[in-house]
């Protein structure tokens, strides 16, 4: 399969160029500043049409896996017409040259675009976003006629596109013995990057249309998944200390159950969303493999 990854180096990007590339797929990894490790590297700007539809037009990928996208949620509340051109105009652009290119397309959408007031949200379940990033990806997932993978916290073994995810922040602060604050009150259902590469492969694969919430299959607080990564790595769970969504400072507004039911992934697809307890054994193999290389 002739695949292209937009975003492929950041954190669900690169596992699913590593995976895609260690199955024998012929791999395009999309990016704009940060140099993908997997993949052939190939540099456009989501926010200039011409680039994304001289790649599609020169590639002429097969499926096309549309990762890339202004994923810094407070950002895009400060930075609106920005986050506007990159999650909406970007994604249209890339729509239309993948319907040009007679490409399928999975879009990675998210569970901001609920509100978070009920969570365990189904794939029909009415959207309402509570920020402009969650009203952002929403707006994408209306070009896309391929498949609409929405997910949830996504972290991995690895820092990627510059950044360190949340797991590997709390553990790195563990690890130092520095105290963190976490907050008890927002739930979600924290997704292992190479479960969710897993996945979207198996949908771009089998060219799945359609709504599906791709994510780890566990419901729970940040706070209690903090404290479960520190049993598993046997770390000092002491330095966690709860906190509410309102100590926090933030400037796009979070929702607070935003959690998504994993049924329909589950029922249809042979990669199974992991529950979290699978998912942070997966994780603590990973790390000490990367510690060996
Ligand atoms: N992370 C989460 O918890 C989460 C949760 C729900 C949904 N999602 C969605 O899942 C997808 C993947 O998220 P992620 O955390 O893996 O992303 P990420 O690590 O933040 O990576 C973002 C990617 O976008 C690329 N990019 C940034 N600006 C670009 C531009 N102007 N042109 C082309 N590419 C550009 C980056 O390339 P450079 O590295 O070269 O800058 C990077 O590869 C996103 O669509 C996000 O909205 C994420």
């Amino acid at each position: 399969m002739k695949l292209l990854i937009t975003g492929g180096s950041g954190l669900l990007g690169s596992k699913v160029a590593e995976i895609a590339l260690a199955r024998g797929e012929e791999v395009f990894s999309g990016y704009a500043h940060n140099l993908p490790e997997y993949g052939r590297a190939v540099k456009f700007d989501l926010l200039d049409e011409t680039s994304i539809s001289e790649l599609v037009g020169r590639i002429e990928p097969e499926v096309i896996i549309h990762s890339a996208a202004l994923t810094d949620v407070d950002r895009c509340e400060r930075e609106k017409d920005l986050a506007y051109k990159m999650n909406v105009e970007g994604t249209r652009a890339l729509a239309k040259a993948a319907e040009k290119s007679a490409s399928f397309m999975v879009y990675i959408s998210s569970d901001y675009v609920f509100d978070g007031n009920r969570g365990t949200y189904c794939e029909d379940d009415r959207t309402d976003p509570v920020s402009y990033y969650g009203l952002s990806k929403l707006k994408g997932e209306q070009f896309c006629t391929g498949c609409i993978a929405r997910t949830c916290v996504i972290y991995g073994s690895r820092p990627a596109s510059g950044k360190v995810n949340f797991a590997l922040w709390l553990l790195n602060s563990l690890k130092s013995g520095k105290p963190v604050r976490v907050v008890t009150d927002q739930f979600i259902t924290p997704t292992l990057n190479t479960n969710l590469a897993a996945m979207v492969l198996e949908v771009a694969d089998r060219r799945l249309a359609g709504v599906y919430n791709l994510a780890g299959a566990t419901r729970i607080s940040r706070y209690d998944f903090a404290r479960l990564m520190a049993d598993v790595f046997d770390l000092d769970s002491s330095l966690i200390i709860p906190s509410r969504m309102a100590d926090l400072k933030w400037d796009a507004k979070r929702p607070m159950d935003s959690s998504l039911a994993t049924f329909k992934a589950n029922r249809e697809l042979v990669e199974k969303p992991l529950s979290v307890k699978e998912a942070l054994k997966t994780l603590k193999d990973e790390i000490s493999k990367n510690e060996v290389r």
